[in-house]
């Protein structure tokens, strides 16, 4: 498949009908990793978790290994973690901290800010053989943040990531933005890999709120989900701009359940923060999960970690990594105000790693469901018939929607699904995603 107008039939919009085989094919994961990867905005790290010079984490940015580090003059940078001697992988940790970083191969050296500064044997290399001024550490082409998320692209030509996120800003600061200090990472990410392509991972990311009775059966017969299922199909759809979508739901009609559930001391902190508009959104939801295009999600869910503990929040982002067709590398990070009381903290991180990571219960039942579809769609046989994504694809968009984007009622259907496909078609085709 090497005419980028074959993908645009991959992905029926109009009908809801999506191939199999962008879920397996090697050809189209080789494409998404050079037009879709090393072109859009990708979601590397938070800026609380590399807070002090010298600290640097390891992330991925399409096939490629990063280094993510905090200079000695207070920028953080990205570059590609390898040696331009040998190529040697230079940071094998996941993270930490140096004042300057030795490849463990040969010893070349490089300060936190990427330049290359000695060489094993310098004296050996005529001075015309080693220009050090252009041997530093190769840089991520553009690097730059939203409310301490840092993004990155291999695209010079990539808009700015205020551009890039567009409408989406709106409702990421109603996550991440509420408070006046905003939200840091509470420990390092949880890491992982599911044999999954990452597309499964994504879609039940966009708005498959309607697998829950059925993926997470045993939980709800466990009674850790409200008894009836249809109480969590309020709610909105919402494309919030291009393919970055979520949808927001309601929570029972009593106090603990408004505001996404945060403790009532950070509620005024929200209200003085937010506008009123967002304000009133967070106020009157519960639920909130989405995907910023292509394969960063977050969460904001209320959830029992056991039978005996009361639904708790936590918010979660986490990036949906492609290591081949059919393999995902996770990583995901809990979040949390910053003005956050060390009792919130506690619960808040309890109910996370009870519920979601590869030991919790919602996301065990998630992995196996992902890694099947895997398995089941790479036959020949199989890839002949397409997957059905058409559920109220025919409701009517909701004009009164108080938030920005096109937004539809209920949170059982496929539209955003349908939005977040449609964009990776676009992108995959080489159209401009920007007009
Ligand atoms: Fe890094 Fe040789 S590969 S010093
Ligand atoms: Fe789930």
């Amino acid at each position: 498949m090497t005419d980028t107008t074959d993908f645009a039939a991959l992905v029926d919009e109009e009908g809801g009908r999506i191939s199999r085989r962008i879920y397996a094919d090697p050809q189209v994961y080789d494409a998404e990793q050079e037009n879709l990867f090393r072109r859009a905005w990708c979601f590397l790290a938070h800026e609380s978790e590399v807070p002090n010079p010298g600290d640097y984490v390891e992330r991925q940015l399409a096939s490629e290994r990063i280094l993510v580090i905090h200079g000695k003059d207070g920028v953080i940078r990205a570059f590609l973690n390898s040696c331009r001697h040998r190529g040697m992988r230079l940071c094998r940790a996941d993270k930490g901290n140096a004042t300057f970083l030795r490849c463990p191969y040969h010893g070349w050296s490089y300060s936190s800010e990427g330049e290359l500064i000695s060489v094993f044997a310098e004296e050996l290399y005529h001075q015309d053989n080693l220009d050090k001024a252009n041997l530093g550490l190769i840089p991520l082409t553009q690097v730059q943040s939203y409310k301490g998320f840092i993004f990155g692209s291999w695209s010079a030509e990539t808009p700015a990531l205020d551009d890039y996120l567009g409408n989406m800003r709106f409702y990421l600061d109603m996550l991440v933005g509420r408070t006046p200090g905003g939200v840091e990472v509470v420990g390092p990410p949880q890491c992982w890999e599911v044999h999954t392509n990452w597309k499964f991972a994504t879609d039940n990311f966009t708005g498959d709120n309607f697998h829950l009775y059925t993926a997470h059966g045993s939980i709800a017969e466990l009674g850790m989900l409200p008894p009836d299922p249809m109480s969590l199909s309020f709610g909105n759809l919402i494309q919030a701009h291009k393919g970055h979508v979520l949808h927001i739901v309601p929570g029972p009609p009593i106090p603990q359940a408004q505001y996404f559930g945060v403790p009532m001391e950070l509620r005024p902190l929200i209200e003085g923060t937010l506008s009123p508009q967002q304000a009133a959104l967070v106020k009157d939801h519960a639920f909130c999960v989405g995907t910023v295009f292509p394969n960063l999600s977050f969460m904001q869910v209320m959830v029992q970690g056991d039978l005996h503990s009361p639904p708790t929040p936590f918010l979660s982002f986490r990036i949906w990594q492609p290591t081949g067709p059919t393999t995902t590398k996770v990583w995901s990070w809990l979040m949390v105000e910053k003005e956050a009381s060390p009792e919130y903290r506690k619960a808040t991180y309890e109910a996370y790693v009870r519920t979601f990571g590869p030991s919790g219960i919602f996301e065990q039942d998630d992995m196996e469901n992902w890694e099947e579809c895997t398995r089941m769609n790479i036959g020949a046989v199989a890839q002949r018939y397409n997957l059905h994504h058409g559920m109220a694809l025919h409701v009517p968009a909701d004009r009164d929607f108080p938030g920005p984007g096109n937004a539809w009622p209920g949170s059982y259907g496929e539209r955003t699904q349908i939005c977040f496909y449609g964009e990776w078609k676009r992108w995959l085709t080489m159209e401009e995603p920007w007009v």
